[in-house]
């Protein structure tokens, strides 16, 4: 049905293959910054207005590849998309961010609740199906979902907070209220992840942006269980193909040994985090189970001018260090042997306001630069 890859390095480097360079791709790499993006959101007229249309969402995907040799592609859409499905009335405010009409902040709202019929979400399976097949091979494609906590921070706080009182006072005084809605919000970001995949999604990521603003403790409880409950539920495979899952805790470097659990193959870290350190502890040996790592360059350095975003981008690729290159079978499986490997990314979303020009410069800095690092692997004995 759809046409053959032609570009795998990044799904091998998911399930932690030895690849060529390594494969690159930002959160958020279709967005404001580029004035092709805000040419087409004037003639939608509204950000909903581009994510339900599955035209402009296939354009709109393909903008940032049309500028710049990405390994993967994103969907086109939002991870509030699933609230809106659940009747919460979601808008977006020009310079204000999302809102919602309805936000669920008491014990008759948190009832009503449910995992809602995904045909309300049709409008994103058929963008995941129409962009797959504008790809024509060329890169994979990457859906998403938001993390159940991450989108019950939305829901109760209906917009985007600094301090998060609402849902954290919701947390403390009626856990029981908060159990409830990440089990709805888990059990309708498992079926919406299926769904994408079912539509051609390649890969899915969990976006788990606001897990970080939790306390120690809360954040496995509350947000770390219900991630595990959709993964739980995720399709491993589809069409013979396997589905690698990435989860990205903003602010979840604290907890890597407690994420090196869950069940998926790649662990997104914001800046914060030392891809080394994470490599030791969660990246696993050559041979053996690990982690593939996906960041982490501060989206900040993207302001800085050319010579520095390729020194800032060779400081993430040596923190992470020489690659896996061993592309020999592994004798259990007869699949490649698996070992650390990294996905070069931002550490959260790039930013509106980032010199789109800034961008050509990173994503050839990270091809040139974790080339050379291969070779110098290779020069090196074992
Ligand atoms: O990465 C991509 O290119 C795919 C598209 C994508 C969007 N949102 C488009 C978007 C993805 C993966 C998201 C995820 C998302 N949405 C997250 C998780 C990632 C993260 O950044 O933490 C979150 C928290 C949201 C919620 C959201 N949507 C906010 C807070 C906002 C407004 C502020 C902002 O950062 O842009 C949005 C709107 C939104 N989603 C825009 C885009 C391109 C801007 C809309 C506009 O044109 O005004």
């Amino acid at each position: 049905m759809f046409a053959p890859l032609q570009n795998d390095t990044f799904l091998r480097a998911c399930l932690r293959q030895a690849t060529d360079y390594t494969p690159v791709w930002l959160m958020r790499q279709a967005g404001r910054y580029l004035p092709e993006y805000r040419a087409t959101r004037e003639r939608a007229g509204s950000f909903m207005g581009l994510a339900t249309n599955v035209d402009h969402a296939t354009e709109i995907t393909l903008q940032p590849l049309a500028r710049y040799p990405l390994d993967a592609a994103i969907v086109f859409s939002d991870i509030l998309t699933v609230p809106d499905a659940m009747g919460l009335g979601l808008s977006f405010v020009p310079g204000e961010g999302p809102a919602f009409a309805h936000p669920v902040r008491n014990e008759a709202a948190v009832t009503r609740l449910e995992v809602p019929d995904l045909d309300k979400l049709r409008y994103v399976f058929d963008a995941v199906t129409s962009v797959r097949k504008a790809l024509n091979g060329r890169v994979p494609l990457i859906g998403f979902a938001g993390s159940p906590w991450t989108l019950a921070c939305y829901m109760v706080e209906g917009a985007g907070s600094d301090d998060y009182r609402l849902v954290k006072t919701m947390l403390y005084a009626r856990p029981d209220l908060m159990h409830r809605m990440l089990a709805v919000n888990a059990d309708a970001v498992a079926a919406y992840l299926n769904a994408q995949i079912d539509a051609g999604a390649q890969a899915v990521m969990i976006f788990d942006s606001w897990g970080g603003v939790l306390a120690d403790g809360a954040f496995q409880t509350f947000s770390l269980a219900y991630t595990a409950r959709v993964l739980g539920q995720l399709k491993r495979e589809h069409g013979g193909q396997r589905i690698p899952r990435i989860v990205f805790t903003k602010g979840g470097a604290l907890w890597l040994d407690e994420m090196g659990r869950l069940d998926c193959e790649v662990l997104g870290l914001d800046w914060t985090a030392s891809l080394a350190r994470a490599r030791a502890s969660v990246g696993g040996a050559a041979g053996g189970p690990g982690k593939a790592l996906q960041g982490n360059l501060d989206p900040n350095v993207l302001f800085a001018q050319p010579a520095q975003i390729r020194a800032e981008v060779a400081r993430v690729l040596d923190s992470f260090g020489a690659p896996h290159v061993d592309r020999s079978p592994d004798p259990a499986t007869g699949l490649p042997v698996a070992g650390p490997t990294h996905i070069f990314n931002l550490g959260h979303g790039i930013s509106q306001h980032t010199p789109p020009e800034h961008v050509a410069v990173l994503v050839d800095a990270v091809h040139a630069h974790s080339r050379q690092l291969r070779r110098q692997g290779a020069a090196r004995p074992a």
